[in-house]
């Protein structure tokens, strides 16, 4: 085998250095390089007009056959459904979440779930075996055909795997794992990624399908994020503080499904349970309408959603009034608070201005547009909207109201909760009437204003 070098990469550009250096030759990050091993190609392949190997078979595209029966459900629906619709053999999936958010608890669940079908290895580098089976006495788990061990160099886990063969394994946390190929102490960047990068060649090789848990850092990026959201083909993320009882999984990438879509489950004394009908618990079911407060649907991967967002407009004290997100993106704040003023005549100059999406959830869509721009209003008029009204949109800078996908999707839900309003672009106006629910289609901002200008 060819002589392993070392290189020094920046873990935020890429660019590869022959010595270390606090900042990087290429972007000026500081601090950024680390260790890496390179793998000299061989000699034969470095020539790409010639190779002393045996040319490789090619195959028609149609000719491959695929096989629909690969998934395995893990015994968990909303799990199920983040993973694209069970487990595949083979596949890498790192999930990702702060500290004591259940990570290790879900992948408990699934192996004991899944013991029945498929033969199942637990690897922990950070608990011991006494700790995790006091988890699964909490969790009411027998684990007769759990298998575990602790263990962190990976050529020791890939030579056990190996031997032991078995279908689903999980790797608790990537982390504490080290490879004896570098020399860089477990959980640098360096680690990670090659340990990572074993790891999924052996997954590939094996048909085992691993779940590998990510920790985050104190910015809120799993460790190495780049890095490893390329090499793995799932990254599921759990959203949400690890205060609240519910807990929000969410598919940040997913090469066998859809991309954001989410899992609900709440954390109870006996381990992670799903919330089927997630609508329900993000809505805080205030006993009147209340300012500053209005549902929205949002279409989160293949399902739409109910979500309440909540606003506070508040007399500045500051010289440069804030502007606070939660679940939100701060950008788009600032931009549509431009939009109000210009196209509504509001002027929030010298208001502090507080934006949260009830529950912990995570909106990145436009849809939430109109939701947020009316909560504001409401909460800086003190004045609260109909409690049965459902928004969404997007609002562009000109003041047009734009559709957003899935409308019809997102109004039939409202409906099935009981809505009776709707505002919406006009291009979302579903095809037929719906019963109980009086759709109001409008082009522009200024027509949103005059229709909920009575509750002003
Ligand atoms: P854990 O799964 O260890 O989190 P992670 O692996 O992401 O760090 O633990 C999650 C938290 O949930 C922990 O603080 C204890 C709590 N918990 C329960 O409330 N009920 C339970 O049944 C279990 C097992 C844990
Ligand atoms: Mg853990």
């Amino acid at each position: 085998m060819a002589k392993t070098k070392i290189l020094y990469t920046c873990s935020a550009c890429g660019a590869q250095s022959p010595q270390w250096a606090g900042q990087c030759s290429d972007c000026g990050g500081w601090n950024t390089l680390s260790e890496v091993v390179a793998m000299p190609a061989p000699a034969a392949a470095r020539f790409s007009g010639y190779s002393g190997n045996a040319p490789v078979a090619v195959q028609r595209l149609s000719a491959i056959k695929t096989d629909k029966q690969l998934r395995t459900s893990v015994g968990m629906q909303e799990l199920d459904r983040v993973l694209g619709g069970g487990l595949v053999a083979g596949s890498v999936v790192l999930i990702g979440g702060d500290p004591g958010i259940g990570k290790s608890t879900l992948l408990l669940q699934v192996l004991a779930a899944l013991s029945g079908n498929l033969n199942s290895l637990y690897v922990t580098g950070e608990e011991s075996l006494q700790q995790i089976s006091l988890r699964a006495s909490r969790l009411g788990i027998q684990g007769d055909d759990i298998r575990l061990f602790s263990e962190t160099s990976v050529e020791r886990i890939i030579a056990t795997a190996d031997k032991e063969r078995p279908q689903v394994m999980v790797l608790d946390s990537i982390q504490t794992l080290y490879t004896e190929a570098l020399q860089s102490a477990p959980g640098s960047v360096a680690q990670v990624r090659e340990s990572a990068a074993q790891l999924v060649r052996f997954a590939k090789q094996s048909g085992i399908a691993m779940f590998l848990v990510g920790h985050v850092t104190k910015e809120g990026q799993l460790a190495g994020p780049r890095v490893l959201e390329h090499m793995v083909d799932t990254v599921l993320y759990f959203e949400g503080d690890p205060g609240d009882r519910y807990r929000i999984l969410r598919a940040i990438k997913n090469r066998f499904g859809a991309v954001n879509e989410l899992g609900v489950f709440a954390m109870t004394e006996s381990g992670l349970k799903e919330v089927t009908n997630p609508s329900a618990i993000f809505l805080s079911r205030h006993e009147q309408a209340v300012p500053g407060s209005v549902v929205m649907v949002t279409w989160e991967g293949t399902r739409p959603m109910l979500v309440e967002v909540q606003a506070l407009v508040d007399e500045s004290q500051l010289g440069n009034p804030r502007r606070v997100t939660l679940g939100l993106e701060q950008n788009r704040l600032s931009m549509l608070l431009a939009v109000l003023h210009r196209h509504g005549g509001l002027t929030l100059g010298d208001q502090d201005v507080f934006v949260n999406v009830v529950g912990g959830v995570r909106v990145s869509e436009t849809a939430a547009d109109l939701a947020v721009l009316l909560a504001v209003m409401s909460s800086f008029r003190n004045r609260p909207l109909p409690a049965d009204l459902i928004v969404f949109g997007e609002v562009g800078l000109s003041g047009e109201l734009r559709p957003v996908p899935n409308g019809q999707e997102r109004i039939s839900e409202a409906a099935k909760h009981g809505f009776h309003k709707a505002i919406i672009p006009v291009a979302n106006k579903p095809k037929r009437t719906l019963k109980g629910l009086d759709v109001i289609a409008v082009n522009r901002l200024s027509q949103v204003l005059d229709t909920i200008a009575e509750a002003f």
